[in-house]
């Protein structure tokens, strides 16, 4: 047990620390740990126990990225807070909360099936099909069923601003001082439409896949706000990943009709596509740039996010088009 300041004790979460860690909490009796790859804001490892496999995640104080980015552990709170009330909503769809321990800013969850792969992996290999439409469905479950919600765990955006506003939109107005006034005024409506609950990290890296089936995962950034954030946020994986493969995305249309059909709050297109643009730049020259891209495919995603922000997209249709 170390301490970090301003947060009190802290049990470090690794593979050494996890059994006992759980042991200590009286969760298992005894289990055998290994570490879980793919987050950057958490440590994240999978435990086997007799009883089955858990899933542990501590929230880092600093972010594993290239540039220094902070952000408040407190969030672990807000992600066991979230998974609760999402998993009442839709339990096929989310993991369970087996323990949340604060001090420590931990949460333990049910383990999804073994074999089950991440979405982000199997459309990078060009499959993930079927998968766009339920989760456009989940989507506009989640946002109609939380319309008006005011919990202060969620209708505060410390959490939003330090994980998404200052190293998404903020960074990119300072790399991109023409487009800024654009950013700023997406930012603007987005900041003004405190719809319903939104994820804040709604994308295909989140949604783990198999047996037909689908877990959406990682809650730390849950908040009140703009429910066109979320279809932002994973439409803009989308075109990163058309633009990657050089083939037309199959995936953004279902997922929108699904929203739609499913009874999802009503689209702004103009907003949407403002939104689009900032999370596009965000991704090459923000601070969470998008590993996969190379350097052709950056500049590409660049030129695409500038036209947008500059006027010269109006559509989203015009944003997918081949260029
Ligand atoms: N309940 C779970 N069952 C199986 N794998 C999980 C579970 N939770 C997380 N993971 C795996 O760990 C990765 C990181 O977890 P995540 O909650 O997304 O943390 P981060 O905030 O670091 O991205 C996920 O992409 C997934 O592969
Ligand atoms: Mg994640």
């Amino acid at each position: 047990v170390t301490s970090t300041p301003g947060y009190g004790p802290w049990v470090q979460l690794d593979v050494a620390t996890a059994v006992p860690y759980l042991v200590g909490r009286g969760l298992i009796t005894a289990g055998t740990a290994q570490l879980l790859e793919g987050g950057v804001s958490a440590t994240v490892v999978a435990v086997d126990t007799p009883g089955g496999r858990v899933v542990v995640k501590q929230a880092l104080p600093q972010l594993r990225v290239a540039q220094t980015w902070l952000a408040d552990p407190r969030r672990s709170g807000v992600e066991a807070a979230a998974l609760q009330l999402l998993h009442g909503l839709t339990p096929g769809q989310v993991p369970s909360l087996i323990d949340h321990d604060p001090d420590n800013h931990i949460v333990v969850l049910e383990a999804a099936p073994a074999g089950w792969r991440t979405w982000k992996a199997e459309l990078l290999d060009g499959g993930g099909d079927g998968v766009a439409g339920g989760l456009g469905t989940i989507l506009a479950h989640w946002h109609r069923a939380t319309a008006g919600l005011d919990e202060p765990r969620f209708t505060d955006l410390t959490g939003f601003t330090e994980q998404r506003i200052d190293p998404y939109f903020r960074t990119v107005q300072g790399v991109h001082p023409s487009i800024a006034p654009a950013v700023d005024r997406v930012l603007d409506v987005m900041l003004g439409r405190p719809d319903c609950l939104v994820h804040g990290d709604f994308s295909p890296k989140n949604v783990l896949v198999g047996d037909g089936r689908l877990w959406v995962l990682d809650f730390e950034i849950a908040h009140v706000g703009d429910s066109a954030f979320d279809l932002a946020f994973l439409l803009s994986h989308l075109l990163l990943k058309q633009i990657h493969l050089g083939r037309p995305d199959e995936h953004h249309l279902p997922f929108l009709d699904a929203y739609r059909s499913a009874g999802g709050m009503p689209i702004d297109e103009r907003h949407l596509l403002g939104l689009l643009g900032c999370l596009l730049l965000a991704r090459v020259d923000g601070k969470s740039p998008a590993e996969y891209l190379n350097e052709p495919q950056r500049d590409q995603t660049r030129q695409r996010a500038l036209a947008i922000l500059g006027g010269d997209i109006t559509t989203l249709e015009q944003a997918w088009r081949q260029t």
